[in-house]
């Protein structure tokens, strides 16, 4: 039996496929592409193509696609983009109704034939669907996790490189709160290389940034029609990484709060530290009365789909 380790894609659309490719080209151990009974060919299809990539980059781990959840059976890790993503004009919460009943699927299967995989949700609405997932499984909650925070930072990075002119290796950016458009970026943890933001970029200029960053999947979902892929895998695959490699990475992502920042019982944005037993701590940051209000609003939205998704048969 194999002994690398086996990380389950759960929807072969376009994060799923970008998924596979990156923990391909970086042999994070075999990969298994899942997805629903009509697009099981399509999901053997891009893993075959996949595995063939590697003839050319010159990788060798195992791709296979499938709609049996047997095939993902001893997942190290679980990342879970299945569900349907924004079309122009919707909101992410607009998706409660179809994306409830596929999450809670992909839970009972997760919690059937993984139930000791690290897991990384996705799909949207994100705190709210992470929220499901975790209360369907029952996993632990260090172990189940919600990606959105590291790509609305990679966001709110990219734009303060672009203004600043400086390299967005030395932009350090943190974004809090639920991934809706309500969304905290925190100014006292965005620095180049430590040195405040502040003194780089004027407060009108920032106020538009922070306005962009909160609209930064919307710009794209404008654009070309459905969501962004690239930057969600890479966020995703960093989350996953920082759990296979037991790294003790600092990175923000939705997390189950059990008293934090004044929250209880629910998934939001915040800083945590992952390591190789999942969510090995999360880190309380000082925040302003002004960040504090940000997150309060942002944990009442998050609240109100939970609470829908609660409602929802
Ligand atoms: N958290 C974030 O920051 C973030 C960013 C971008 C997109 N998203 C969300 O990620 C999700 C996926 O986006 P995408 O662009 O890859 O969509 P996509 O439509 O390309 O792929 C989704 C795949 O899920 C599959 N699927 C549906 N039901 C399933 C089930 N029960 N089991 C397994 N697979 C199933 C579909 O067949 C499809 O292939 C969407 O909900 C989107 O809104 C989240």
């Amino acid at each position: 039996m194999s002994t690398r380790k086996k990380i389950s894609i759960i929807g072969a659309g376009n994060i799923g496929g970008e998924l596979a490719n990156l923990c391909a080209q970086k042999e994070l151990g075999d990969v298994v592409l899942f997805d629903i009974p009509a697009k099981a060919d399509y999901a053997k299809g891009k893993a075959l193509d996949l595995e063939q990539n590697g003839a050319v980059l010159g990788y060798d781990v195992k791709i296979t696609g499938t709609s049996d959840w047997k095939d993902c059976a001893g997942s190290d890790v679980l990342i879970v983009t299945a569900g349907v993503p924004r079309k122009p004009g919707q909101s992410r919460d607009d998706l409660v109704a179809i994306n409830v009943p596929i999450i809670r699927s992909v839970a009972d299967g997760a919690k059937e034939h993984c139930p000791d995989a690290f897991v990384v949700v996705i799909s949207n609405p994100l705190d709210a669907m992470v929220y499901e997932l975790q209360r369907r499984t029952g996993f632990k909650k260090e172990k189940v996790v919600g990606m959105a925070g590291v790509l609305d930072s990679a966001r709110f990075s990219l734009f303060l490189a672009r203004e600043t002119g400086f390299n967005i290796k030395d932009i350090r950016a943190m974004v809090l709160g639920g991934h809706g458009d309500d969304m905290v970026p925190i100014l006292s943890a965005t620095t180049v290389n430590g040195l405040p933001i502040s003194s780089f970029v004027a407060k009108d200029k920032l106020d538009a940034i922070i306005a962009r960053t909160r609209v930064g999947g919307g710009e794209i979902v404008k654009l070309m029609g459905t969501s962004a892929y690239y930057a969600p895998a890479s966020s995703a695959v960093a989350m996953a990484e920082a759990y296979l490699f037991d790294q003790k990475r600092v990175l923000p992502g939705a997390a189950f709060l059990d008293g934090q920042y004044g929250y209880k019982d629910m998934y939001i944005g915040v800083p945590m530290v992952i390591g190789g037993n999942g969510v090995e701590k999360i880190i309380e940051l000082e925040l302003t009365a002004d960040e504090k209000a940000m997150l309060a609003k942002s944990a009442a939205s998050v609240q109100g789909v939970v609470d829908v998704v609660k409602n929802t048969a």
